[in-house]
């Protein structure tokens, strides 16, 4: 997946096996450190691993940091599904149920559309006074622009469409 350039289109670059390895190092110590992460993603009696999608606390500064975004990568053979959107529902309400954080964001290069759908087709709303540029990107990069979408856990109650959306 990490070496598939369809998947990696809206990434800095495609990765190495040893740099994959490097990530899922990096995803286990944010386990460790926070409790919860970017989490495998199984279809049942399909495929036992079709990438990932989670929360995790981004590393860099911005406007909107400290924050806990919802994050997703699957593997091209199952995108189209509502796989995306299935997962991230899930991990959203750990989120905002188990953990009963305040607001969940997600953010992605502009022009990552698909990207974009799936945080729209969970309830995150975007405002263009929101848009920033990644700063871990030099400038004049073509991924350096960046939308913010939000989703506070007060809209997240009010959409009913969440199962088991009560943090009561
Ligand atoms: C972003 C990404 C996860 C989105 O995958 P996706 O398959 O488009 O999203 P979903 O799993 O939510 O599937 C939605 C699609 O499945 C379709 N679908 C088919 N059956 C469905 C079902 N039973 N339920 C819901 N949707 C279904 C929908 O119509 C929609 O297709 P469309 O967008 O062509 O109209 C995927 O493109 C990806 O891994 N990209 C690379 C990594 C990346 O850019 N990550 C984000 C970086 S910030």
């Amino acid at each position: 997946m990490n070496a598939d350039p369809r998947v990696m289109e809206f990434l800095p670059q495609i990765l190495t096996p040893a740099e994959s390895d490097a990530m899922v190092a990096r995803i286990h110590r944010h386990f460790d450190q926070h409790g919860f992460g970017l989490w495998a993603v199984e279809v049942l009696d399909v495929a036992p691993f079709i990438g990932f999608a989670g929360l995790s606390v981004p590393s860099f500064e911005a406007h909107f940091t400290p924050c806990v975004e919802v994050g997703w990568r699957l593997a091209y053979e199952h995108w189209g599904k509502g796989y995306a959107t299935e997962a991230a529902e899930a991990a959203l309400s750990v989120g905002f149920v188990q953990l009963q954080i305040e607001q969940i964001v997600s953010f992605t290069v502009k022009n990552n559309y698909r990207s974009r759908r799936v945080m729209e087709r969970i309830g995150m709303t975007h405002s263009a006074d929101d848009d920033f540029c990644h700063p871990n990107l030099p400038v004049g990069h073509r991924l350096r622009p960046h939308v913010l979408y939000r989703l506070p856990l007060s809209a997240f109650e009010k959409a009913s469409r969440f199962p088991n959306a009560s943090t009561k």
